[in-house]
């Protein structure tokens, strides 16, 4: 079985290619990633001389490019996690999250189209249906909650969905979708909530919490994420959206008070600043389709996960430590230096 992981230098990306090739030694992995700001060549270090993977460096907007890998290796299966994934880059420059997530699926699934690959999985994200009341706690997202997105970033991710779901009616081509909740664990970028907030902590800097602080994530480990995905690719309906998600809602302060325990760090490091624009207040899947179908439960409670990511920042310091000394440095002074 020969699979292409596009994106697969990235948070959750690598984290799959990491699981597959300990479940399925036999596969073949073919990572396609561009390298951009957020992809992490050093994080695949320690599969880069297995045999069994293959590492390309491609933009899947190019369609060229992306073809000629297909003619080479004519996969099985694609899962594409390839994705500008940050809501306050987008929220700054929509352009390239419209073209890499909308466009680069479509030029990946006309590779499928073409070479007559098997599945098409495309990771999306629970944050295409828009956001729920605090006040609601009983109502939560299905695959049939109607999409609604709030950010130019979710707003791509849900039209990449619909040319998915149109590419499966018209072409009959063999597509499914995951829509998962906010992930946390080791290989996390520092720009997202949990990893910088460790990363500031561990340097005595301000812990930047937006607006109230009381807006909910549903928090789930990497790993059954990943676990999620290829019970799907394996065992998924073709044609179907699967929710994936663990009951496991959490609001932001909450967690940012966890991780001053976790680091014995003092909550005065804590900084109230400006809302996110058309912040979204809560998400939260109901995982009851996946569960019954696939028999899919997450297996790391939150507290046993965000012990080990947190451990994991501390292990792995110099990994983190290379990107906030980068070019990150300015988008992190332009993001937050008037906040
Ligand atoms: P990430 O930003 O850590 O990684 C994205 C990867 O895609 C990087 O390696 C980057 O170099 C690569 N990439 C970007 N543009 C590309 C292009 N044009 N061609 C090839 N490669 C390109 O993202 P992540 O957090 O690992 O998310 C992966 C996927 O999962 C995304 O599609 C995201 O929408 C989805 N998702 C993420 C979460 C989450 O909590 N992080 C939750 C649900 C779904
Ligand atoms: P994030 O990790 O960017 O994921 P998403 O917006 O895709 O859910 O943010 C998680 C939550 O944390 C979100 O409500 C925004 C909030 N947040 C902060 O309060 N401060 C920060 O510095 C960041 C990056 C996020």
């Amino acid at each position: 079985m020969i699979v292409f992981v596009t994106g697969g230098a990235g948070f959750i990306g690598a984290n799959f290619i990491f699981y597959m090739l300990k479940e399925h030694p036999d596969y073949r992995i073919v990572c396609l990633d561009k390298l951009t700001y957020a992809g992490n060549l050093s994080t695949l270090e320690p599969v880069m001389r297995n045999p069994a993977f293959r590492f390309e460096k491609t933009d899947i907007c190019d369609r060229k490019a992306v073809f000629q890998l297909f003619e080479e290796e004519k996969p099985d299966i694609v899962v594409n996690f390839a994705a500008e994934s940050h809501v306050d880059r987008s929220i700054e420059d929509p352009e390239v999250f419209l073209r890499t997530n909308i466009l680069g699926t479509q030029v990946l699934m006309d590779a499928c189209r073409h070479y007559g690959t098997k599945r098409f999985h495309q990771v999306s994200t629970d944050e295409v249906y828009g956001d729920l009341p605090l006040d609601r706690p009983d109502l939560f997202f299905t695959e049939q909650t109607p999409l609604h997105a709030s950010s130019p970033y979710s707003a791509s991710k849900a039209s990449a969905d619909m040319i998915v779901m149109a590419y499966h009616r018209t072409f009959g081509l063999p597509v499914t979708i995951s829509r998962c909740s906010n992930n946390y664990g080791p290989y996390q970028f520092p720009e997202k909530l949990i990893p910088l907030m460790i990363a500031n902590a561990l340097a005595d800097k301000p812990l930047p919490v937006y607006g109230d602080g009381l807006n909910v994530r549903d928090w789930l480990y990497v790993e059954d994420h990943c676990r999620a995905i290829d019970l799907i690719i394996h065992k998924g309906q073709v044609g179907e959206v699967y929710n994936v998600g663990g009951h496991n809602e959490m609001s932001n302060i909450s967690i940012v008070r966890l991780i001053c325990r976790e680091l014995n760090k003092p909550e005065s490091l804590i900084k109230y600043v400006t809302d996110r624009k058309g912040h979204d207040r809560r998400y939260a899947i109901d995982p009851k389709k996946i569960h019954s179908e696939l028999g899919w439960l997450p297996e790391t409670k939150f507290e046993d996960g965000i012990k080990e990511t947190v451990k994991w920042y501390l292990n792995n310091r110099q990994w983190w430590e290379t990107i906030v000394s980068g070019e990150y440095k300015h988008y992190y002074e332009k993001m937050y230096g008037n906040k």
